[in-house]
């Protein structure tokens, strides 16, 4: 059994037992992926200020969430197609943030739906929402979403259309696999990814499959995107969205100060302040750079949330310390899910758990609710100056 120690751990055992197809998905970023990139080496351009002879007995890092106790404030970010990087992926990634304490949003393009992960859990989960042009089928998740138990909507705001992955293209991504020859060659190497998934009935979007209409390719993540996404999506939907879920309401995609206005004024629980993991607009500035200004302008108003390049807890602590109130995890967990399932992401779980805690206490803190931007050292003009 390998001694894991770091998420990069947890990838390397991932790519190996992982299809192609579905390594590349996650592991990409748009067009050039200069976003995506930025995204962690952002973080690593600000450093942490060491301090010395302070108590660092009974340290915590639990607070809340929008109102939620979590363990840390790291919540499961919504990944789609979770269920192809480890056979019932969003069953097991949903326990594992369960058991830690953690919050788990499951996504619209999740494999397994939300009755399967309601039945399988015992703690109210999130659910992630695009934004679609059918108010039925619309209406439809929000009812099943209720009927789950699900204690908050996260409303995707950056995804009407589909930011360009090259890789995804070329490998004909789909759920399940199409059998191409390239294909096959890939799987036959996989035997135990392919095992667990001859032993799962859950190969397909189980929101989508049976539950949408009108769409050419269900098995296809662009052709859905293209066909069922609202492009006329505005404001005024926003907040329709949001009465119609009447519940806690968490917007998802801010990257810019007069939309994360906007967001504030519609009374949303909280913003997440998000680039969807440099996989939409490739060129827009990492999560991290965009984050102080956004909370110059509405961080006394809403809860502001961070993710896109969180792969650490030296990053969670980053982002809590300049003001965040809760961060996310994507490929962090996905990670750990892909190289050995539930405990995979336990595993990732313990390991970011760690990191904030030790690096916190070497911060000199005790409670993550008190760290702030004392503890951290920014590069002169890390937000850039731009015209
Ligand atoms: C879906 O949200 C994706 O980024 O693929």
């Amino acid at each position: 059994m390998p001694v894991i120690t770091t998420i990069d751990d947890l990838k390397r055992i991932y790519k190996r037992r992982t299809p192609k197809m579905f390594y590349d998905y996650a592991e990409t970023g748009s067009w050039t992926e200069q976003t995506f990139r930025e995204n962690t080496s952002d973080f690593d351009r600000i450093r942490l200020r060491q301090r010395v002879a302070v108590d660092m007995t009974n340290r915590t890092t639990k607070t809340q969430m929008i109102g939620q106790d979590v363990a840390m404030p790291v919540a499961l970010a919504p990944v789609g197609l979770t269920g192809m990087q480890c056979a019932d992926g969003e069953i097991k990634a949903a326990k594992a943030a369960e058991k830690f304490g953690v919050p788990f949003t499951l996504s619209t393009l999740s494999i397994c739906s939300i009755e399967d992960v309601a039945e399988n859990t015992t703690k109210p989960f999130w659910f992630q929402v695009y934004t679609l042009k059918d108010d039925d089928f619309m209406r439809r998740l929000f009812d099943r979403a209720r009927d789950a138990g699900c204690s908050a909507i996260v409303i995707t705001l950056d995804l009407q259309v589909q930011g360009q992955r090259h890789k995804d293209l070329k490998n004909g991504l789909s759920a399940p696999p199409k059998l191409t020859m390239a294909s096959i060659a890939n799987l036959a190497t996989k035997w135990g990814w392919g095992l667990q998934m001859l032993q799962t009935k859950r190969r397909t979007f189980g929101n989508v499959i049976g539950h949408a209409k009108g769409v050419s390719d269900p098995s296809s993540l662009s052709s859905w995107t293209a066909e069922a996404f609202d492009h006329a999506l505005d404001w005024k939907r926003v907040a329709d969205l949001m009465k119609m879920w009447g519940g806690k309401v968490i917007l998802k995609g801010i990257m810019d100060v007069e939309d994360a206005k906007m967001a504030a004024k519609l009374g949303a629980d909280a913003i997440i302040v998000s680039n969807h993991g440099g996989r939409q607009l490739d060129g827009a500035l990492s999560s991290i750079r965009m984050l102080p200004a956004i909370l110059d302008a509405v961080g006394d108003k809403v809860e502001v949330h961070l993710d896109s390049g969180i792969r650490s807890g030296q990053d969670v602590l980053k982002a809590m310390a300049m003001g965040a109130k809760g961060t996310y995890i994507g490929r962090a967990f996905v990670y750990g899910l892909g190289a050995m399932g539930e405990k995979g992401v336990t595993t990732a779980l313990n390991v970011i758990h760690k990191e904030l805690d030790t690096t916190m206490a070497l911060c000199g803190k005790r409670d993550i609710q008190d760290v702030d931007r004392d503890i951290l050292l920014v590069p002169k003009y890390f937000e850039g100056s731009w015209a």
